[in-house]
């Protein structure tokens, strides 16, 4: 056997690996994106291992010359794949040996690829977070620039049980999904710090014999700390799924908003109109636009809760330390942060370019069965008890939709209400009149976008850092 149709373990082995087997271990078609992190985790552990004493400065800088070419090849597309490369971690450390030989063969030294596959993943998932961060951060810049853009002046019904309520502000219904969104990056963010460990030094389970010197490796790849118990560092996943709850729930809210597009660019509500490079045509029928943007975002939140219960299903049964089950967490890692962030620029652009249809939101505003709360809060200010004023109004409400006449001038015949109650009727009263501190009307919501922009710049402070 040549050396590059070896196996990395071939010493204890007479035959070579059979391809059905080989055909199921392998990971190299979904785990070479993790090469920058695996040539970086490598710098750091030969780096550490000349600083204690076990490779000379010589062979040190021999190593490093090659992971440099080793990482340019992969960068270029001219990295040439071995069948034996079951995964990055054996491709890389073959490839080092090939170039720099006896120095290239003390790389994998009191490492294992359990501990080396975990470090590169904490890497990743680190960079990940950020990346995510950095998206949502960017959706809810145009949601909150559109927010400010409609300002105190348009409102539309809002609904509970999809059937009319009460009025709010276009504002202040953007302005609740960024709020959703500030959380999910919270999420992020802490999937960021539970990832932010380093595992290297683990060796399979148990650590080694060898003087290794684990705070230097944490030190040198940026991680806050380094593991305290070698069992738990390579058997560890919590921050994968920590990483793929925070995309599923992220992507769930993605998803309603995704679904509050679908209701608003149909015909029925007419709330929005939606922008071209944005929609799609029908192939049969000529004068559809359909939104399917929306409809993907939404669909693909059940793809992402697929990958959490996968991953947790996978996670389950595990005896410690390391077992090669776990060689399934990356894939719904992947998908998950792939399919979040694909989700999200997908909506920026399409929330920067959308037309917000004023008039149909006004009219939609304007009936005056979405201010019979005020009526009978009304009647409450006249002394009346709360639950009597419901009863008053929801009599008056249900002769007015019997056809005995309109609920204004049954309001204004009425003793207890008269022309004074009819103003409150009045379109964009009722939302004139949603004061409380963190309610939908035009007084509260000056607050309401300080605190948001706050949130931004505390974000924009994070992504600095
Ligand atoms: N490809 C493996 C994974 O993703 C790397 C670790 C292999 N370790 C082992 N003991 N076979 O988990």
């Amino acid at each position: 056997m040549s050396d590059a149709g070896k196996t990395l373990w071939h010493g204890r082995f007479a035959d070579g690996p059979a391809d059905a087997l080989m055909a199921l271990s392998v990971s190299i078609g979904f785990d070479q994106r993790l090469a920058p992190q695996d040539i970086e985790g490598s710098r750091a552990h030969v780096t550490m291992l000349c600083a204690v004493g076990i490779l000379t400065d010589h062979e040190r800088d021999d190593v490093l010359v090659a992971l440099d070419t080793v990482a340019a090849e992969l960068e270029t597309g001219t990295f040439e794949f071995a069948p034996t490369d079951e995964d990055i971690h054996t491709a890389v450390e073959r490839r080092v040996t090939e170039l720099a030989g006896v120095a290239g063969a003390k790389l994998h030294t009191g490492r294992s690829r359990n501990d080396q596959v975990a470090t590169d993943l904490r890497l990743w998932t680190k960079h990940a977070a950020t990346n995510v961060v950095r998206a949502l951060h960017d959706f809810q810049s145009v949601l909150v620039r559109r927010a400010e853009e409609a300002g105190e002046f348009v409102a539309l019904p809002g609904y509970t049980h999809l059937q009319h309520a009460q009025p709010v502000l276009l504002a202040h219904h953007l302005l609740a999904h960024v709020w959703a969104l500030g959380r999910d990056i919270e999420r992020w963010q802490r999937v960021r710090s539970a990832a932010d460990v380093s595992p290297l030094g683990a060796g399979a389970l148990a650590g080694s014999s060898l003087p290794l010197d684990p705070d230097h490796t944490a030190s040198l790849l940026g991680f806050a700390s380094r593991f305290e118990n070698s069992l738990d560092a390579v058997s560890d996943r919590d921050f994968v799924a920590e990483a793929v709850f925070a995309a599923a729930l992220t992507q769930v809210h993605l998803s309603r908003i995704g679904e509050e597009i679908v209701l608003w660019s149909s015909a029925e509500f007419g709330f929005v109109t939606l922008p071209d490079a944005y929609a799609t045509g029908s192939s049969m029928l000529p004068q559809k636009k359909n939104p399917d943007v929306a409809e993907l975002v939404r669909g693909k939140a059940g793809r992402i809760i697929g990958d959490l219960t996968g991953l947790l299903a996978t996670l389950k049964g595990l005896p410690l330390a390391y077992n090669r089950d776990l060689q399934e967490d990356k894939e719904p890692l992947f998908d998950a942060v792939d399919t979040v962030i694909a989700s999200v620029r997908a909506l920026t652009g399409l929330f920067d370019a959308i037309t917000f249809e004023r008039d149909a939101m006004r009219i939609g505003a304007a009936s005056p069965y979405l201010g019979a709360t005020d009526l009978a809060e009304y009647l409450v200010e006249g002394g009346m008890p709360f639950r009597d004023a419901h009863a008053v109004v929801g009599d008056l409400v249900r002769r007015a939709i019997g056809g005995e006449s309109s609920l204004i001038d049954l309001v204004a015949a009425d003793a207890r209400l008269g022309d004074a109650a009819v103003a409150r009727l009045q379109p964009g009263a009722a939302v004139a009149h949603r004061t409380t501190p963190g309610g939908a009307g035009p007084a509260p919501l000056t607050a309401q976008v300080r605190a948001v922009r706050t949130l931004l710049a505390d974000e924009e402070q994070w992504l600095a850092g």
